[in-house]
């Protein structure tokens, strides 16, 4: 087979004329900030997902620091699995909090219960549980002993059936490459309506919301300009920009399923001698498969950027990095970040691509 001209890149947006003329509407429109769209947004969202309240932020990583801030979670010990994106090691730090980082179970590579129950502390404030990859982690197994805050991080979950319902809260993200992307967004839902109350104004410095302001208030026209600031809060808040984007997106996620989990199928069935395929093949955000021998995956991610396909790792585990070193040893993670390669998969993907990938990694094991 040739080797193509063009890089494969291993995740990607794909957006159209709906995305332009939905942020053409915006910007004639006159509000680019927090408005009606981001409304809207909150409302479908959290339709989607089955939650009672969804507040729209810049990130999930905002979205964390956010509902830290809210809880007053702070100078406590927070427990997050080693196998994340620094955002859920990172935030609790920003508020004076320790991040104690866990170890993730093999098949999964989701927080390992036993090991959260291990580095439990009488100052425990809040677990982090991240559903890699979309994987659900398992919360109700977490319940059984911790009955404090949990934070479920659904930044990779795929809106698949019970996704965001099993934490106190959960965050998602709109990043460029997630599954619903819009450049840079997040999510928060709960039904705690205490939480939302808070969540609302916080998200802006502890004003209400401008646009609410300038509706006619008890009956008098005009712009209300008076505000009160009751909290302290961060500037997080979405804006209709980035809300008219995640609106289309979300018109074209249902299609948009179907194309990653036909890729994620035909990886599976065609690949499955060679790889460790993911165990939960159903719709993933990256594919993350194993390679049986460590030593093959350096030299596999080699040979495929050889001929222009772009792999990746999700992820070095988050207790390896310099600023998060810490002594403890997270076996499960240790073995198996060396093996773990994720493959292109998104929307914008070919018949002719697939095929490609699948080709040129059966030629590698030849
Ligand atoms: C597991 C996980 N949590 C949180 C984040 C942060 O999301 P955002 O980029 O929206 O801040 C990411 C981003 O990749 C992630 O993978």
């Amino acid at each position: 087979m040739d080797i193509r001209n063009k890089v494969l890149p291993v995740l990607r947006p794909v957006g159209g004329v709906e995305e332009t003329n939905a942020l053409s509407d915006v910007i004639d429109s006159g509000w680019w900030g927090k408005g009606p769209k981001v409304t809207e947004f909150e409302k479908k969202f959290a339709d989607m997902v089955g939650a009672k309240y969804a507040v729209a932020v810049t990130s999930n990583t905002h979205g964390l620091d956010l509902v830290l801030k809210a809880k007053g979670i702070e100078h406590a010990d927070v427990i997050s699995p080693t196998m994340s994106f620094a955002t859920t090691a990172i935030a609790p730090l920003w508020n004076n909090c320790t991040s104690t980082i866990v170890d993730v179970e093999k098949d999964t590579l989701c927080i390992d219960p036993l090991s959260v129950k291990e580095n439990l502390s009488h100052n425990t404030k809040a677990i982090i549980a991240v559903n890699m990859a979309g994987v659900p982690a398992k919360i109700d197994e977490i319940r059984n002993f911790y009955d404090g805050f949990i934070i479920e991080d659904c930044a990779h979950s795929c809106y698949t059936h019970g996704a965001g319902s099993k934490g106190d809260v959960a965050i998602w993200s709109f990043q460029a490459v997630k599954t619903m992307p819009c450049g840079d967004g997040g999510m928060i839902t709960t039904n705690d309506k205490e939480l939302y109350e808070k969540l609302v104004p916080m998200s802006w410095m502890g004003i209400s919301s401008t646009h609410e302001r300038t509706k006619n208030i008890d009956g008098k026209p005009g712009y209300s300009w008076d505000y009160d600031i009751k909290l302290i809060g961060t500037k997080s808040y979405m804006i209709d920009i980035m809300a008219a984007i995640c609106l289309e997106q979300m018109k074209k996620l249902p299609n948009n399923l179907v194309k990653r989990r036909y890729i994620q199928q035909s990886y599976n069935e065609q690949l499955n001698s060679l790889l460790e395929i993911p165990v939960w093949s159903e719709t993933v955000q990256h594919y993350g498969a194993r390679v049986k021998k460590e030593e093959d995956r350096n030299k596999l991610m080699d040979y495929l950027a050889d001929k222009k396909i772009h792999t990746s790792v999700h992820y070095k585990p988050l207790h390896l990095h310099t600023a998060l070193k810490s002594d403890r040893s997270l076996p499960v993670a240790e073995n198996e970040w060396k093996k773990l390669i994720s493959l292109p998969c998104h929307p914008a993907m070919t018949q002719k691509d697939i095929d490609y990938v699948i080709y040129w990694i059966k030629e590698f094991y030849k």
